[in-house]
């Protein structure tokens, strides 16, 4: 029985006031919730402010990203023995927001601009193992672009992501991690993928696992849906068999709506 994690992705919102305020509104919203486990994932800056804030609640602390080695003259990195001293559970790798598969980007983002979002197949790879290493469960993001579903690769694109992504790790430590399947045209777009067809994928990436790492891998690995999950569209989506939980970023912004999402997972 896999329990379904609902991870609240908050992108570049929330400073340590809003952060606090947040937890102190939340949290008594879902006390009462069993069955589900959650965590919070905000930037980094806010990240010792939540969880002081998160205290005993029994909702876990996740980054959004991190390198791959333990120190050096990285300037700007954050490396995952940092995200376990600064108190994670979780880490964020390789969101098409790192990759640099936007939906839409504004007009003056030349290619220039755009290569700072650099994460590709092979850093996700490296980052998901020294996630692991530190002792942090990777949440690995994967899912197509627009135009890539349009011309009918939406599968391929997605088991290329998830072979590269999970390449040269153990298996158990497979069954152990989270990936969330998150086609990029659903992020942040209010266009939610279809509840059976998000199923559908998560059910290839399944079978993708199973074939590389076994049936035991396949059967513990959580795989959540995200792009545009709300308290309206949540419980269809997180019902379906496949469906681990749900990675949201606007919705979990908003005390309420996070846990309405959670009661959603609550009730499967
Ligand atoms: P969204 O973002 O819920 O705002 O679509 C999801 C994500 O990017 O993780």
């Amino acid at each position: 029985m896999r329990i379904p994690l609902i991870a609240g992705n908050w992108k570049m919102y929330k400073t340590q006031p809003e952060a606090t305020r947040f937890v102190a509104d939340f949290v008594p919203l879902i006390e009462d919730t069993a069955g589900v486990e959650v965590a919070l994932c905000p930037p980094f800056t806010a990240l010792a402010a939540t969880r002081d804030a998160l205290t005993g609640s029994g909702v876990a602390l996740g980054a959004q990203d991190c390198f791959w080695l333990e120190e050096g003259a990285y300037t700007g990195q954050v490396s995952p023995k940092m995200l376990v001293d600064a108190g994670c559970n979780y880490v964020i790798i390789g969101h098409s927001e790192r990759r640099g598969r936007f939906g839409k980007t504004p007009e003056d983002w030349t290619p220039e601009v755009c290569a700072m979002f650099a994460d590709s197949d092979a850093t996700v790879n490296r980052k998901a193992k020294a996630a692991l290493a530190a002792g942090l469960t990777p949440i690995v993001c994967m899912g197509e672009t627009l135009a890539e579903r349009d011309r009918g690769e939406a599968d391929a694109v997605v088991h290329r992501q998830a072979h590269w992504a999970l390449g040269g790790l153990a298996a158990r430590d497979v069954g152990a991690l989270v990936i969330a399947y998150e086609p990029v045209w659903a992020i942040g777009t209010g266009r939610v993928c279809d509840a059976a067809e998000a199923n559908r994928v998560i059910a290839l990436i399944r079978s993708a696992v199973r074939e590389t790492f076994g049936a035991d891998a396949a059967a513990g690995i959580r795989i959540q849906y995200g792009g545009s999950v709300k308290p309206d569209n949540a419980a269809e989506l997180l019902h379906m068999p496949d469906i681990d939980g749900a990675l949201v970023g606007g919705a979990s912004l908003k005390p309420a709506d996070l846990a309405a999402i959670v009661a959603a997972a609550a009730g499967r």
